[in-house]
């Protein structure tokens, strides 16, 4: 792995507090950097991707960028590359795309993340395994030692036909890590739905879940599971922001 370290700030001057969305933004528009015209581009969801989708919408109403076609991971994402005008397809026109740029929940030293806790977990799997190059864009509050020990959860996509017999059977699994697993719901009393009508179930872990390969082949091979959020060995370029600098991670 190689490392770039870039400093925000010339040496010797007051050192700048940023806010975390400000610190996103700056690793959103360091990974828009990859991007050339006449690209397929996978675009990603959530606070940190929407920096990135808003540039690109940017560089192409300027004219600095051309012939971009755009891969939306969620319907949010979508929405948001229709109003800037990006022009947009899917996998099926389009089996294999140039570059993705998309957020994680967390990033451990072997650029393995978690995502999905803004629920988009699947069609990101989707879109970022067809890519030649998946950049991640995160602030350094991503960072963790091992997947699943930030004290939050790992989501899981699952068929919403007796959702509690697989959540068990989830939690069951990971009872060696004191395995909770709960029910994401819409902060109304329902169910949290995902753009292909399924439901997430959070497993919090307590203690560290052992080999990620090894758990997620376990988590795939349970009936009622769709997709987990662990991306093993996907990105291909960690985009860190952080107080002191950008630090970019390579594979
Ligand atoms: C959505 C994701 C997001 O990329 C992840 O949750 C990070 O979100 P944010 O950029 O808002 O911190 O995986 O499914």
């Amino acid at each position: 792995a190689s490392m770039e370290a870039l400093s925000l700030s010339p040496p010797m001057s007051p050192p700048v507090i940023l806010t975390q969305d400000e610190l996103k933004k700056i690793a959103a528009y360091k990974a828009v950097e990859f991007v050339e015209s006449g690209m397929v581009l996978g675009l990603g969801t959530g606070s940190t991707a929407k920096h990135a989708v808003d540039r690109i919408g940017e560089l192409l109403r300027q004219g600095k960028l051309s012939n971009i076609v755009g891969i939306p991971t969620s319907k949010k994402t979508q929405e948001q590359a229709v109003s800037l005008g990006i022009p947009l397809s899917d996998l099926d026109n389009y089996p294999t795309i140039d570059l993705a740029i998309d957020g994680a929940d967390e990033v451990d030293p072997h650029l393995n993340l978690v995502k999905g806790r803004g629920g988009s977990l699947l069609r990101e799997k989707m879109v970022e395994g067809a890519c030649k190059k998946f950049v991640c864009i995160v602030d350094e509050s991503k960072l963790v030692k091992h997947l699943g020990g930030s004290g939050l959860a790992l989501p899981v996509e699952i068929v919403p036909f007796c959702w509690k017999f697989t959540a068990n059977k989830l939690q069951k699994l990971f009872q060696g890590s004191d395995c909770v697993a709960k029910l994401r719901n819409d902060g109304e009393g329902k169910p949290f739905v995902t753009d292909n009508g399924n439901y997430i179930v959070d497993l919090y872990l307590k203690k560290e879940m052992g080999d990620l390969q090894v758990a997620s082949d376990a988590i795939l091979r349970i009936a009622g599971v769709v997709e987990h959020g662990m991306f093993l060995d996907m990105a291909t370029t960690v985009i860190v922001a952080g107080e002191l600098g950008i630090t970019i991670k390579d594979k």
